[in-house]
Order: C-alpha cells, then structure tokens, then sequence
C-alpha cells in the first residue's frame, strides 16, 4: 500500500503529536510521500528524532493546551492539518473529574485543534485545496467507564471535522476524522506493563484477532490527505480492525 500511495510533493503538512505513536508514524509517512512537515509536540528530542526519520522536517516544541503559544507560534500556511495530539488522561468517573482535568483535555484536543484549524484554512481556500485529518476515538462515539472527559472531547472532534466539512468544501477542502480504538503500539505495550493480560483481552475481543499498528493508522491517514481522497469528506472513518463493531472499551 505505502508505495500506491499518490504523492503529497510540494505540499506542507503540520501534524500534531508527532513525537511519538500514531503522530510521528503520520509524519513519517506523510514525509515518503514527498510532503514538508512540521511537527508539534513538547517533547524537543523526540521531535528530533520524528524529524531523522521524516529524512527532515522543520520541528515546532509547543504546549497546546497554552491557547496563547497556539495563537501566537503555529504557523498558517498548511496544505494538510492532521491533528493526533492529546494527553495522557487518568480513568475516573465523572463525579470525581476536576474542572482541571476536563480542561486539560479539553483544551489539547478541542480548543487547540480549533485554533489551528481557524488559521490553516484561509490558507486553503486561497489554495483551493486543503486535507484536515482529526484523530478521534471510538470513546468518542461508545462512552467508556472513567473515560467521560476525554471521550467528550473526541465527540467535539469530529462534530469540528463535520462543520468544516460543510462550511469548506467549496474550496476543495476535505476535513475527516479518524476513529481509532486500541493501537498496537506503544500506549498498549505501557498497558500492558501496568496491566499484564491487557494485550490479550482486547485481541480476544477484536473480530480478527488483531488490532491496527501506528504505521497502519498512518497510511489511512496519508490517502486521506491526498487528491485521492477527495469524495471522501466529514466523515468518521473507524480504523479499528473491526473493534467498533463491538463494544471492546
Ligand atoms: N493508542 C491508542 O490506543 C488510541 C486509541 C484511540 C485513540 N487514540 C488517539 O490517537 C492519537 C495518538 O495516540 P497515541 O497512542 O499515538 O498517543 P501518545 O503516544 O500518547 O502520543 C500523544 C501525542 O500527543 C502529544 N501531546 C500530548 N499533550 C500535548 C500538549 N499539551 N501539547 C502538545 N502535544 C501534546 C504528545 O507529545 P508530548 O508528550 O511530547 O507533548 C504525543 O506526541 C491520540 O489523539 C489518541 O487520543 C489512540
């Protein structure tokens, strides 16, 4: 599939969460597809170290849940936005969730992501061309026991993905959001650790026997940001190998 894939050259990409997992997966293959990245997280090194594997990319250390940082230091001029960003998040019910916690989600995976889309997209209407890619969560759309705040926040994710679709597609803007459920990556292999056995009850529960790898999700989302995928606009993709057809949270 990577080498089918039409190529991105001469396009800039600005992808979030790109120090590690499905993020920095997606700048590496939004980069062999011949797109200039840059990357965001807060993690300099391991921007670096995405941007080694990118064969170069321009690298961006952010906080995005400072509105201000986000306002003033990210770019406008992207052809492709993918948003894969979002913080670690500990599982508790709702009445113990603090104002704190909601806004540290809140602000990561919705604010952020809003604003960035708020700049980015005069760019594309002058262009006549843009790709949003949102990487939500099938929390999101299933609910998952201690997972309120974060889930609510990947629901206003693709409900963003949905109105830019609508507002921007006479430019030949798509905007699409990616469902995700358990990757076979490195959240899982921490899971794992914490939880030995973690692995094995989502396997058993997915239809295949398998669950999608970052470099997996990355290629989806690389057809999506090409001319490829162009009648494919505002919609929710689910990228679980089949989980979402199960309540596997
Ligand atoms: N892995 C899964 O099983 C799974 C399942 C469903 C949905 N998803 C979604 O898929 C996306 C990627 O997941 P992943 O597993 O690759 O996650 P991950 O390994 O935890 O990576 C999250 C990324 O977000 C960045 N980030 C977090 N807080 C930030 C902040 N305040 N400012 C800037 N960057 C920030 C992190 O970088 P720094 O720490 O360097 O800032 C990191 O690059 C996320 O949106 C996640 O919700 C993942």
């Amino acid at each position: 599939m990577t080498h089918a894939q039409p190529p991105l050259t001469g396009k800039t990409a600005l992808v979030t969460g790109a120090s590690r997992g499905v993020g920095r997966a997606i700048a590496v293959a939004l980069s062999a597809r011949g797109a200039r990245c840059t990357l965001v997280a807060r993690d300099a090194d391991a921007l670096a170290t995405t941007a080694e594997r990118c064969g170069g990319a321009d690298v961006l250390p952010l906080d995005l849940s400072d509105p201000d940082a986000v306002a003033r230091d990210v770019p406008d001029a992207f052809d492709l936005f993918v948003h894969a960003a979002s913080p670690m998040f500990e599982y508790k019910k709702l009445h113990t969730v603090t104002r704190d916690d909601l806004d540290a989600l809140l602000h990561v995976n919705v604010h952020a992501a809003a604003a960035i889309c708020r700049g980015v997209l005069p760019h594309m209407m002058l262009r006549r061309w843009g790709r949003v890619v949102l990487i939500g969560s099938l929390g999101g759309r299933l609910g998952a026991r201690g997972g309120s705040a974060y889930d609510l926040s990947k629901a206003a994710l693709e409900s963003l993905g949905r109105s830019i679709a609508i507002e921007y597609a006479r430019y030949h803007v798509t905007a699409n959001t990616l469902v995700l459920g358990a990757i076979d990556g490195e959240r899982l292999a921490q899971r794992e650790a914490a939880y030995p056995g973690a692995r094995a009850k989502l396997l058993e529960r997915a239809p295949g026997r398998r669950l999608p790898t970052d470099e997996q999700v990355a290629d989806v989302a690389s057809w999506l940001c090409s001319d490829a995928s162009a009648p494919v606009n505002g919609a929710s993709i689910d990228v679980s190998c089949g989980a979402h057809l199960g309540n596997v949270w």
